[in-house]
């Protein structure tokens, strides 16, 4: 049976006189079953199917965040759509700098007018931007058309929040400081069949000092390996060949588990999974990268020799003061021992120009360890005050056009030596996990080596969801031309 039709099978054996039990995951079945009825009850009222859209902002997390989110909307009989015109709209946001901020608010404009021609309309607000008092405060204020606000640490309730804003007419805010909880066994909706984000651990403990996750995604909780193992296990018999395992900071994997288990351990059970074929991961920290995962990753078959190493700053005075714990020489000595153990290896970062108090010299590290480390792509930001960090009171903040030169130069070196690592996988066959067609050009398929490097090459959609070997003939830059070998 597969986990969708095992879900209903499990929602149709609830009773709706039974009071809603106490206990997770049944009490968000059973509010599951609940949205359904009231659902099913307004759109014959309305003698249509209602849709729902989930727009993400932000990382991968809210993407897996906003696919469970989905799941649950569909649970309760919403159709799902990519029209911004939904009966209900859930906008799951992110609030990692400013402008995801201002993004929000504009579009929260634009939802008003909607939802004046559109008085069935429905619109909810989650994820981390939602932690902070501050926005909750300027929503209740300027735009009280909004009917449901929760946060990040309470999705897996959310058919219980519907289930209120369904039955309620003003708006229901439900924001919780932290949690060491985490309810296991909820549905979501994947966007790709043949590939899927697994949450290995929620929040992060290291505050950085430029960085607000650690206020908005709480402290630092894995989930037990058996759990991973098995979600994983579900995923391969739906057709899943590829994870991306996903941590704020792997790396520190298990730490808090009353057994405890290395992340290195947790790979090494993943990879024993049969018909599993890639196993990626992300973010790792420098700081907590160990020599027993470099030795797992070299040794193993499944696990993508790609590695997203942030650097953040080349300056170790810098890094010092973002509260980083390793200094320009150690993390260069880290990414030399990962390219002699395993040479292959891609490796992306990312930097952020213009923190407090940055130098010419220390933006001069920064180019330094771009040269030295060669990387094969790599995520540049302008620093974005965040209010409650300590980098936000910090005092010579780096003047606008200073930042945008610096910037523009860091730019201009990651992509010349971006493109330069790409070509040297010219004339090589290797295998591409196929994505999708290509948007621009039909008679093409797009799909990404092990490495991440995207591949165009002819194809058609038998081939989606496959690894197939593929001649790489044209370096185009930043991906591939290539031809499937038979
Ligand atoms: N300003 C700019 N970039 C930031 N990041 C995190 N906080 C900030 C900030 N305040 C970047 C870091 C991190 C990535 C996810 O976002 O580089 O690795
Ligand atoms: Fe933010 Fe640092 Fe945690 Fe990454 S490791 S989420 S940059 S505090």
């Amino acid at each position: 049976m597969s986990a969708l039709k095992e879900y209903e099978a499990q929602l149709e054996a609830i009773d709706l006189t039974d009071p809603a039990p106490p206990q997770e995951p049944e009490r968000q079945r059973w509010f599951m079953k609940k949205a359904a009825e009231l659902i099913k009850e307004k759109s014959q009222e309305l003698g249509r199917p209602l849709t729902a859209r989930v727009k993400t902002f932000g990382c991968q997390m809210n993407e897996r965040d906003s696919e469970k989110l989905r799941g649950i909307l569909e649970a309760a009989g919403y159709v799902l759509t990519e029209e911004e015109n939904a009966d209900f709209i859930l906008y799951n946001t992110c609030t990692v700098r400013e402008n995801a901020n201002l993004k929000v608010y504009g579009r929260l404009g634009y939802l008003g007018g909607l939802k004046k021609q559109n008085p069935h309309m429905m619109i909810a607000l989650c994820g981390c931007m939602m932690q902070e008092a501050e926005v909750v405060d300027k929503i209740q204020k300027s735009y009280r058309f909004v009917d449901l606000i929760f946060g990040t640490h309470n999705i897996y309730k959310f058919a219980e929040l519907l289930v209120s804003a369904l039955q309620n007419d003003r708006m229901i805010i439900d924001i919780w400081k932290d949690t060491d909880k985490i309810v296991e066994d909820l549905p979501a909706r994947r966007t790709y069949s043949f590939k899927s984000g697994v949450n290995i651990m929620f929040g992060c403990n290291n505050f950085c000092s430029y960085c607000i996750v650690p206020y908005v995604r709480g402290r630092e909780r894995s989930r037990r390996p058996i759990d991973i193992i098995r979600e994983i296990e579900g995923l391969v018999k739906d057709g899943v060949v590829e994870v991306m395992l996903l941590g704020q900071n792997v790396n520190s994997y298990g730490k808090n588990l009353e057994e405890r288990v290395s992340f290195a351990q947790l790979l090494q059970e993943i990879e024993k999974i049969q018909g599993l074929e890639r196993i990626r991961f992300m973010t790792s920290h420098p700081k907590d990268l160990s020599d027993e995962l470099i030795d797992v990753m070299k040794h193993s078959k499944k696990i993508c020799h790609h590695l997203h190493l942030p650097l953040q700053s080349g300056s170790s005075r810098l890094l010092k003061i973002m509260n980083r714990k390793y200094t320009k020489e150690q993390y260069l000595e880290l990414t030399g021992k990962l390219r002699r153990e395993i040479p292959d290896l891609s490796l992306t970062t990312d930097i952020i120009v213009g923190f407090p108090g940055e130098t010419e010299e220390d933006f001069q590290e920064t180019l330094d360890v771009v040269k030295k480390v060669a990387y094969d792509s790599a995520f540049t930001f302008i620093y974005s005050k965040r209010t409650g960090t300590p980098a936000a009171v910090m005092e010579n903040q780096v003047p606008e056009d200073v930042i945008k030169d610096r910037f523009d130069r860091l730019l201009t070196l990651v992509q010349e030596i971006g493109r330069e690592r790409s070509s040297r996988l010219q004339g090589q066959t290797l295998p591409v996990l196929v994505e999708h067609i290509n948007e621009q050009d039909e008679t093409l398929v797009t799909g990404r080596l092990d490495n991440n490097l995207v591949v165009h090459f002819p194809g058609d959609a038998s081939m989606i969801g496959k690894l197939i070997n593929v001649h790489l003939t044209d370096c185009k830059g930043f991906y591939y031309i290539g031809e499937a070998v038979r």
